[in-house]
């Protein structure tokens, strides 16, 4: 099909699309925004969770939610995705960008930590469970790469992918699911986050120089001595150069809304259960900021459902 010409009619509801849709706070976001009357295309990367979670969905009563794959690193999957959309609605009002990975190893397995590690949960405090989770955890140079390449460089090709389809709405908007950990306190070297900070000078192309040079300090093994962030070093410098680029890019593209926000500390698959809070209460947060009025923020970092800084 070509043209934009669609055997199906086009809803004259909201679309929106939610990477890493199959679970945790990406499923929660869909059920909300699918019960906000949003027509909504939920992607997995995997078919069967993804489908999975439709079908889900659907017994909630929520049949506006429409599985499409998507993994985030994989040009030919999000050209597919691209491709649909245009055919299907011929733009997108709603990005979600959601799906992340944790950059680190387990040392069990997440899914099977809600069981697992509730007894030994019990009674701890944030920052206890926190350093419950870094004890459980390992960074590696390859879960580190993994976790820049899919959190940074697959958000931003998807961005980039989807960007015509939602320059094509009349109140077209991302939201990038970031996190506290993204925030630039966590940089030691006082020059790196001043730079960073500094996004009426920063570039796509110096964010892509960083990068690399943290992966170098990494794999050498003088992260910690050149500044970078310590644990969970490669997911804090992947989110904060997410909340970078999207600070560049609400600046570039101002008929858009391009914001961040942070869910909270959420019992799910990469946290191994460990939060704080539930999916439903950090996926609203994220569903709050895609639904807020129309003409409203850009640029703007997200946190306990209040604009906050970035730093
Ligand atoms: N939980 C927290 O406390 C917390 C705090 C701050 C920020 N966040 C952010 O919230 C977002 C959702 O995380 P969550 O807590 O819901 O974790 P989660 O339950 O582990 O969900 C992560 C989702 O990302 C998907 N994903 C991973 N790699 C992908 C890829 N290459 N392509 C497509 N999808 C991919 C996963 O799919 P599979 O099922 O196929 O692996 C899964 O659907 C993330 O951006 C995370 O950084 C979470």
């Amino acid at each position: 099909m070509e043209g934009g010409i669609s055997s199906f009619p086009v809803p004259s509801t909201r679309i929106a699309v939610v990477t890493g849709g199959n679970k945790g706070i990406g499923l929660e976001v869909c059920r909300q925004l699918a019960g906000n009357g949003v027509t909504v295309v939920l992607t997995a990367r995997d078919e069967t969770r993804g489908g999975a979670a439709v079908e889900k969905l659907g017994e909630l009563g929520l049949s506006s939610v429409i599985f499409h794959q998507l993994d985030i690193t994989d040009a030919s999957s999000i050209a597919r995705l691209a491709d649909f959309l245009k055919i299907r609605f011929g733009r997108l009002d709603i990005l979600i960008n959601n799906a992340a990975f944790g950059g680190v190893e387990y040392n069990r397995d997440p899914a099977y930590a809600s069981v697992t590690s509730e007894e030994e949960l019990c009674g701890m405090d944030r920052d206890q469970r926190l350093e419950w989770l870094w004890r459980n955890s390992r960074e590696t140079y390859d879960a580190a790469k993994k976790g820049l390449q899919t959190n940074y460089y697959g958000t931003k090709h998807v961005i980039e992918a989807l960007l015509p389809l939602l320059q094509a709405s009349s109140n077209g908007r991302i939201v990038n699911v970031s996190s506290d950990f993204g925030l630039l306190r966590f940089f030691r070297n006082e020059e790196l986050k001043q730079e960073l900070n500094n996004v009426g000078n920063l570039t796509e192309e110096r964010l892509d120089e960083l990068l690399d040079t943290f992966l170098k300090d990494f794999e050498a093994g003088k992260a910690d001595a050149r500044g970078w962030p310590v644990a969970f070093a490669a997911y804090k410098v992947a989110k904060a150069a997410m909340n970078a680029y999207s600070r560049i890019l609400a600046a570039k593209e101002p008929g858009l809304r391009v914001n961040c926000v942070h869910p909270g500390y959420i019992k799910t698959d990469i946290t191994m259960h460990s939060g704080l809070l539930t999916p439903e209460e950090g996926g609203s947060r994220v569903a709050k900021v895609a639904l807020l009025p129309e003409g409203g923020v850009t640029g703007a970092f997200f946190e306990d459902g209040e604009e906050a800084s970035f730093v």
